[in-house]
C-alpha cells in the first residue's frame, strides 16, 4: 500500500509524540482524509498568500456572508460531504452523519468568509450530564496555558463575557490554520493512536476525534475549550482568545473558535472576533 511522508519539522525538530508509523499515512487514509494534503500543504507553500485568497478571491474576511459552505475539493468521492462541495452547511447533515459514527460525532472542512474553517458536531446536549470517565463526547471547559506554560485563564471567563462563545446547538467552528506554520488541519485526518475512533476527556492525545495537521503532525481537540493567547503577526500584539486545545505536536497553542448561530438549520458564523484570526497574516 502506498504511504506518504509527512513533512519533516523545520530545523530537524522532532515530535516526541509521533512514532515512525504515525509520520506516514497510507493511500486510503490520504484519500479519505486528504483535505490537508491538498489544502494544507498548498497553503504552507504559498505562505502569506495562503489558501483563503485562492478559493474566494475578493473576499475581505470582513462583514461578508455569514453562512458556512462545505469544502471538499479534490476529495468529492471520499468525504461524506463530497457531493456538497460549496453547498451551505446545515446542522442536520452533521447529526445524520454523526449517527453513523462510533462516537456520535462528525466533522467537516468548510469555508466561511473566504477563510478555511473546521466544523465539528459534538453530542454535548445528550452527554453533558454523564461522568467524564464514561468517555461520552462532550465539551469540556478548561484552564488555558500559553506557550510558556503560564496560566492564561479559564474558558468560562470568556463565556461569561460573551455566552455566544460556547458552541451553539452542539456545533463548534474553529479557524483552520495551524498555529505552528499555518497549514490547514483536518478533522480525523489520520487513523492512528491519536485519532482512533473513540473519545476521551482531558484534551490530550488519548482517544481520537482530533483535528490533525498533516504538515508536522499537530493535533487539536475540538471538544476541549480553553482561554489562550497568541500573537497578531500584523501588529505584533498579543491577544487573548477562546479556542480549542492543542493536544500534541509542534503547534504552540490551540485554534481560535469562531462562534456560530444556528439559523433554522443553517450554520452561520459570527464576525465579532476576526482579530483572533490574524496570526497567519
Ligand atoms: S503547520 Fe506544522 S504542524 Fe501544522
Amino acid at each position: 500500500m502506498s504511504r506518504f511522508n509527512l513533512r519533516p519539522l523545520p530545523g530537524g525538530e522532532s515530535d516526541s509524540h509521533a512514532g515512525a508509523d504515525e509520520r506516514h499515512l497510507n493511500r486510503r487514509q490520504f484519500l479519505r482524509y486528504g483535505f490537508n494534503a491538498a489544502g494544507g500543504v498548498l497553503a504552507a507553500s504559498l505562505g502569506a498568500l495562503g489558501f483563503a485568497s485562492l478559493i474566494m478571491p475578493g473576499s475581505s474576511g470582513g462583514s461578508g456572508e455569514l453562512v458556512v459552505k462545505y469544502w471538499a475539493k479534490g476529495r468529492e468521492d471520499e468525504a461524506w460531504y463530497g457531493a456538497m462541495h460549496l453547498k451551505t452547511m446545515q446542522k442536520s447533515h452533521f447529526v445524520e452523519q454523526a449517527a453513523k459514527s462510533k462516537t456520535g460525532m462528525s466533522g467537516a472542512q468548510g469555508v466561511w468568509n473566504g477563510l478555511p474553517v473546521n466544523i465539528t458536531y459534538v453530542p454535548n446536549s445528550k452527554n453533558a450530564g454523564t461522568a467524564l470517565v464514561s468517555n461520552k463526547p462532550r465539551f469540556q471547559l478548561m484552564d488555558g496555558y500559553d506557550v510558556g506554560g503560564k496560566y492564561v485563564g479559564h474558558f468560562e471567563e470568556m463565556q461569561e463575557k460573551d455566552p455566544r462563545l460556547f458552541p451553539s446547538e452542539d456545533i463548534i467552528m474553529v479557524f483552520s490554520r495551524c498555529t505552528h506554520l499555518c497549514c490547514i488541519p483536518g478533522w480525523q485526518l489520520v487513523e492512528n493512536n491519536f485519532t482512533a475512533d473513540n473519545w476521551t476527556s482531558g484534551g490530550t492525545d488519548d482517544g481520537g476525534s482530533k483535528m490533525f495537521c498533516i504538515c508536522h503532525s499537530s493535533r487539536f481537540d475540538p471538544t476541549a475549550l480553553e482561554m489562550n493567547k497568541n500573537r497578531n503577526r500584523t501588529n505584533g500584539t498579543m491577544f487573548t482568545y477562546a479556542g480549542i486545545r492543542r493536544a500534541g505536536g509542534p503547534a504552540p497553542v490551540g485554534l481560535p473558535i469562531i462562534p456560530v448561530a444556528i439559523n433554522g438549520d443553517i450554520i452561520e458564523g459570527i464576525t465579532d472576533y476576526l482579530d483572533w484570526l490574524t496570526y497567519c497574516d
